[in-house]
Order: C-alpha cells, then sequence, then structure tokens
C-alpha cells in the first residue's frame, strides 16, 4: 500500500521558530496521527532550509559561518520545539546533507541536459526575506515587499533560467482535471488566475553570493534556494537513492504551506515535476497566517511570540487543541490570551476535563472503580458518538477541516454532560433497589464508554492527555495501546468491558495561574 506522505514547509533557520512555524507543523502533526489511526501507512516530513542571501547574512552578522549558524539553530531551537511539542515525524530533513546536496545537483543537471534550462540574465527586484525574485508591479510603494514590507534589492546578474513559461498550459489543464490539488479554494482561485494572467521563466541560480548547492556545469552559480528547497521533498523520501522507499512514499499526498508559500508550491513545484516527468502531489493547502495587531506574525517585524511562553502557560495539549480549533484551517486568524484562556477553561477544563474526572469519581464512589455493565441501551448516545465518528473522520482526515472536526468531538462531549445532568446519577445512586442500581450502572457505563471513544478521538490532537483519559477508563489493559485504535473502531458501542478498572487520575486541564 502506497504510504500516506504528508510535509511541512521546511524552515528558514536564520531565526527561531514563533507560533506561525509551529502552527503548520503542528496541523501535520494531526493530519499525521489521525491517518496512523486509520490504520494507514503514513511518512511525516519537516525539515530546514539552510542556504540562501538571507541565512548567509544572519550568520554574518552573528560572526560565523553560515553552517555553525544552522548547526546551533538546528540543535538549540528547531528540533527541541518539535520535540516540546510532541511532534511525530519520520524523518528531519536539513538542505546542507549530503543526501540532499547531491541528489539536487542531479535534478538540476538532467533539467540541464533535456533543455529545460538555458543561461541568460536577470535584472529586476528581489526580496531576501522571500527569497524571491519580484515583479515591480506588485510592489508596494517605496519599492516595498508586499509581505515584509521592507525595500527590495534591484539584481542585475548572469543566471540560469528554467522554461517555466512554457508549463502555463500544462499546470491549467492539471488544475483543471484536479480540482481538489490547491486548497482552499481562495488559493486555488489566486493561483488559477496568477497562471492564466502568464508565467515568466525562472532564474533558478544566483552567481553574486556562495552559501548554496553549486550548479554542478557551472560552478559560479548556486542554484537558487526555492529550487534547492522545494526538491527536499524528493530527495528526503529516496529520489536517486532509494528507489524502493521513493516508489512506496511518493508523490506527496498532503504538503502543508502557508499561504506566502503557496505559488511555490502549487506552480513552481507542479512544473518542476512535470519537466522530470515525476508524479505530481496530491494536494496542496495553504494554512493562513497567524495575525499580530493586522500584521503577519513574524520575527521580522517582531511580532513573533515564542511557542514555550504559550505552553508553559495552558500546557502542550491545550496548545496543540487551540489554534486548530479557533482558527478555520485555510483563513487567517489573531491570537489573544483572553481568546485561548477562555476556550481554555470553557471547553478543556469545564466540558472535558471535568466530565472525565466526575464520571471516574462516581465509578469510583458507587461501583468501587469497576466499571459497572450497562442494564440498558443508550441509543442517544452511542448513536451521537457514531456521528460524530463519521463527521470528525471525514473533517479532519480527509477534508483537513481540523475546526469543523474539533467542534464535532466537543459537540458530542457536551452532548455527555447534559446526559449526565438529566439523568442526575447521584441522586439515582440515593436508590439502593436493584432498579436503582441497575440505571445507575447504564448511566455511568454509558459516560464512561462516550468517554473511550473521545480519548481515540483526540489522541492524535492531545496525545498526552487523551493517554490520561485512556489510563483512567482501565481501556489499555482490555483494549491495547491508545496509539493502536482505529478511528473507525472509535465510534463502535460496548468496546470497554464490564469490570474495567476506572481510576480518578490526575486532572486533564488545571485552573489557570491568574
Ligand atoms: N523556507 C521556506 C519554505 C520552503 S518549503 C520548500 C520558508 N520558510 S519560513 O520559515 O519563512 O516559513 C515557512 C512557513 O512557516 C510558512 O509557509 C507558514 O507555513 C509558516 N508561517 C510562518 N509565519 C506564519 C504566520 N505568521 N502564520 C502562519 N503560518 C506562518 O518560507
Amino acid at each position: 500500500m502506497a504510504a500516506y506522505y504528508v510535509t511541512t514547509p521546511i524552515y528558514y533557520v536564520n531565526d527561531a521558530p514563533h507560533l506561525g512555524h509551529a502552527y503548520t507543523t503542528v496541523a501535520g502533526d494531526v493530519l499525521t496521527r489521525w491517518h496512523r489511526q486509520r490504520g494507514e501507512d503514513v511518512w511525516f516530513l519537516t525539515g530546514t532550509d539552510e542556504h540562501g542571501q538571507k541565512i548567509m547574512r544572519t550568520a554574518d552578522a552573528n560572526g560565523v559561518t553560515p553552517q555553525e549558524w544552522a548547526d546551533k539553530l538546528v540543535a538549540e531551537a528547531w528540533r527541541p520545539l518539535w520535540e516540546h511539542l510532541e511532534i511525530a515525524n519520520d524523518d528531519f530533513i536539513r538542505t546542507t546533507e549530503p543526501r540532499h546536496t547531491q541528489r539536487v545537483q542531479e535534478f538540476v543537471q538532467d533539467l540541464y541536459d533535456k533543455g529545460e534550462i538555458y543561461k541568460g540574465s536577470y535584472t529586476g527586484p528581489y526580496c531576501v526575506g522571500c527569497e524571491e525574485f519580484k515583479s515591480p508591479g506588485e510592489l508596494l510603494e517605496g519599492d516595498l515587499c508586499p509581505i515584509h514590507k521592507r525595500p527590495v534589492e534591484w539584481l542585475e546578474e548572469d543566471n540560469y533560467f528554467f522554461k517555466l513559461s512554457e508549463y502555463g498550459p500544462r499546470l491549467l489543464e492539471f488544475y483543471e482535471n484536479n480540482p481538489t490539488f490547491i486548497q482552499p479554494a481562495s488559493a486555488r482561485n489566486e493561483v488559477v488566475q496568477f497562471v492564466k494572467s502568464g508565467l515568466q521563466d525562472l532564474s533558478i541560480s544566483r552567481s553574486s553570493f556562495d552559501w548554496g548547492i553549486p550548479i554542478p556545469w557551472d560552478g559560479k552559480h548556486v542554484i537558487y534556494v526555492w529550487v534547492d528547497a522545494l526538491l527536499n521533498y524528493a530527495t528526503a523520501v529516496g529520489y536517486g537513492s532509494d528507489q524502493e522507499k521513493f516508489d512506496r512514499v511518493w508523490p506527496a499526498d498532503v504538503h502543508l504551506v502557508g499561504k506566502d508559500i503557496l505559488r511555490f508550491h502549487a506552480v513552481i513545484w507542479p512544473a518542476m515535476l512535470m519537466a522530470q516527468g515525476l508524479p505530481l502531489p496530491g494536494r496542496v493547502f495553504a494554512n493562513g497566517w497567524l495575525m499580530v495587531g493586522g500584521e503577519k506574525m513574524s520575527k521580522s517585524n517582531l511580532t513573533g511570540i515564542s511557542p514555550r511562553q504559550l505552553t508553559e502557560h495552558f500546557g502542550v495539549d491545550a496548545y496543540r487543541y487551540y489554534f486548530l480549533r479557533a482558527i478555520p484551517f485555510g483563513q487567517d486568524g489573531s491570537f489573544s490570551w483572553e481568546d485561548f484562556s477562555a476556550r481554555y477553561t470553557s471547553e478543556l477544563a469545564n466540558d472535558f476535563g471535568n466530565l472525565a474526572s466526575r464520571v471516574a469519581a462516581m465509578v469510583g464512589k458507587y461501583f468501587d472503580g469497576k466499571l459497572p455493565a450497562p442494564a440498558a441501551e443508550t441509543p442517544e448516545i452511542s448513536g451521537a458518538l457514531a456521528t460524530a465518528v463519521t463527521n470528525a473522520d471525514r473533517a479532519i482526515g480527509d477534508d483537513l477541516d481540523f475546526a469543523g472536526g474539533l467542534a464535532h468531538i466537543f459537540d458530542f462531549v457536551r452532548k455527555v454532560n447534559l446526559y449526565l445532568s438529566e439523568q442526575e446519577p447521584w441522586k439515582v445512586a440515593k436508590d439502593d433497589s436493584p432498579e436503582g442500581r441497575a440505571k445507575l450502572a447504564t448511566i455511568l457505563y454509558t459516560a464512561a464508554e462516550a468517554l473511550r471513544g473521545v480519548a481515540v478521538l483526540l489522541n492524535p490532537v492531545m496525545p498526552a492527555t487523551a493517554e490520561k483519559l485512556w489510563v483512567s477508563l482501565g481501556a489499555e489493559e482490555h483494549l491495547g495501546p491508545l496509539a493502536e485504535q482505529r478511528i473507525a473502531e472509535a465510534g463502535t458501542w460496548g468496546r470497554l468491558p464490564e469490570g474495567a478498572t476506572v481510576t480518578k487520575g490526575e486532572i486533564l486541564f488545571p485552573r489557570l495561574e491568574s
């Protein structure tokens, strides 16, 4: 079976990660874990983009070589953050690794041999922040980059060019035949308009500095950092080195990208693959921007917030949950402490955390911690769980609608709360008759079994919390490890057996410190 292959952008190592980078990576991780729980073979790749002028200049400014700078940032900032956020990537590629640089040279040489590359000269604006050749028409007043709001530089260089302009018609045909290739729809429309307006050939080398992969046939040039970077998706899975792995994993099912780098992934990248005759990716999904004060959050405008500032306060799982729940994937969204705190308290601590601890406490108190068998069916809850599973699976697993999927899961959690407040088990517990005990058993079994389903559904999003719940329900002993639970079975009612040992574990979402 072909692997389900998910990628994040590879991040520039000029600076430490902020919330915006972590946003894309967490989304990729949740998608990955979801598909793993569908029982699929998933390959999740992330990494770092280490060449180019931006990194060279940062290293210069810090008095070290670009390689030393990259090594330091990867070791001290990027890898530790992904570990901290429980990112379950299968590989981490760095573009300075030989497994990458050698294959990139081969790829570019192949295109050159095929006549896809010619020598020319480039005159025009370039934004080092974006590492992008800009067209004069898109600049803001004063020749500012529309993204970085800083002056572009004017280049006049001999460069090698890729015949991108010839690929317009084939790209448009591909978009037409694959309507979900670019998502969301707004992103697709933008790209289609852009390609229809006519493509220019792309400069794929630079000759005024040397921090990059040399052009194999002309050592005075280094390969343009974006051509180098895009190829990570191929070199990391064995392109040109491990054919068996490449056949198993390639092409990517989902490239997650920020909308700022959509054109590279939806125009240049497929054209490069077409030129080489390689299969094209399934989907490029552009997430929106996390904004601060109406601007894209970034280190360069000093609005970059470190994820650790938030995880220290809210915990890692709440962090993983919050952005995906609060912002419809594909749209821009703002971060605010107030909104995060409000959702933490109402959704995570009250609706979900309290439910889990109340149920465990009542099974402890009324049944000595042994899950009783239900005496009757409770179709209003078992049916709602099955529906939540179907809806969440479609939303998260198929549509990358994380906010919608989480809403389905939390609607179900609220339904279980409502069920308990209607059934009032604490009053039923006062009735010692066999009927009273049977009723109480049904209520508590229903609530615990509902939580079993919730633990499975929330595991991709909040793995540590879901695990605590799984343990507290006594599920591991009877059903096995949580990570091996299938999404499809999450909604199969009655999997928790009578007699499971339910314990009141730690509080899932402690009260926030003010
Ligand atoms: N190195 C390139 C990508 C090469 S991929 C072959 C690059 N790196 S980056 O570090 O500048 O940013 C990468 C990604 O980080 C963005 O595309 C986006 O996914 C994420 N984000 C960075 N800032 C962001 C926000 N403020 N909001 C949301 N995501 C943002 O571009």
